[in-house]
């Protein structure tokens, strides 16, 4: 009876052992598992890293084919590591040691005419591209809802009429530079375009607003599958829009304009 006793017990220890021992394989040992509080503890630290200003490189939040047949894997493969990354990278060189490295990137736009032209370029390449990436995502397209949608109407009429003035700034933009679709500080929309890479967020900015959508027209973001032809990849852009984000960046807007 003893030995049947003692045998059970090995087969559970077993069976114990080897289910802990996966579980750590799959990374989801129960006693290195964080808890409820702990997971809310470490969205804190990354909210405080975000205000004491550590600028970070964002991952892509998609695949690099996610954005096919509109925008083709190898533009967004390179425009991503090579050209989203240099301006990042540059912009990490041309702050180090300096003020701004401890400063909000919002603080820096709207004193941007105060530093050198490599922080201009360099601030704007890398941020401009992170809310470029953001505001698209495969499978989507269509128009947006709610609060977003009823603003555009009351503007521009109707949404094609927004589209063809927002897809106009990006034709016409001379040179490289970016199509923005914006609210002023009534809350009031607009559309615009900055040069090179300069954004509505910049005190040099012609006319300044919190940025809802944009739109990247330097001749890197589309002459690989377009070549010269920057209407055809603006009229393919809106099949890749992302309006929740806009929609989202809407409300956060109107929410801040109320806050001053
Ligand atoms: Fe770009």
């Amino acid at each position: 009876m003893f030995k049947i006793i003692l045998v059970i017990g090995l087969v559970i220890c077993g069976f114990i052992g080897l289910q802990h021992a996966f579980m750590v394989y799959a990374g989801g040992s129960p006693q290195i598992q964080p808890k409820k509080n702990q997971i809310n503890s470490s969205f804190k630290n990354q909210h405080t890293m975000k205000t004491q200003n550590k600028f970070e490189f964002p991952p892509l939040p998609y695949a690099y084919d996610a954005l096919e047949p509109f925008i083709d894997k190898q533009t967004v493969e390179i425009h991503y590591n090579k050209h989203h990354k240099a301006y990042y990278d540059n912009f990490m060189n041309a702050i180090k040691g300096t003020e701004m490295e401890s400063m909000m990137i919002g603080d820096i736009f709207r004193n941007i005419s105060k530093y050198p032209a490599a922080v201009r370029n360099n601030s704007g390449g890398y941020f401009n591209h992170t809310f470029y990436w953001e505001n698209m995502k495969a499978h989507a397209g269509g128009m947006p809802a709610g609060k977003l949608s009823e603003a555009i109407i009351d503007t521009y009429s109707s949404f094609d009429e927004f589209k063809k003035q927002f897809s106009d700034a990006g034709k016409t933009r001379f040179g490289s530079g970016w199509a923005w679709l914006c609210i002023d500080d009534k809350g009031k929309l607009f559309i615009c375009s900055t040069p090179n890479q300069d954004n509505p967020l910049m005190d040099i900015a012609e006319k300044k607003g919190i940025p809802l959508l944009t739109i990247d027209v330097w001749e890197h973001a589309y002459y690989l599958k377009y070549q010269n032809k920057r209407p055809d990849y603006i009229d393919a852009f809106w099949n890749v829009v992302n309006w929740d984000v806009v929609a989202s960046r809407y409300e956060n807007a109107l929410k801040s304009l109320s806050l001053k």
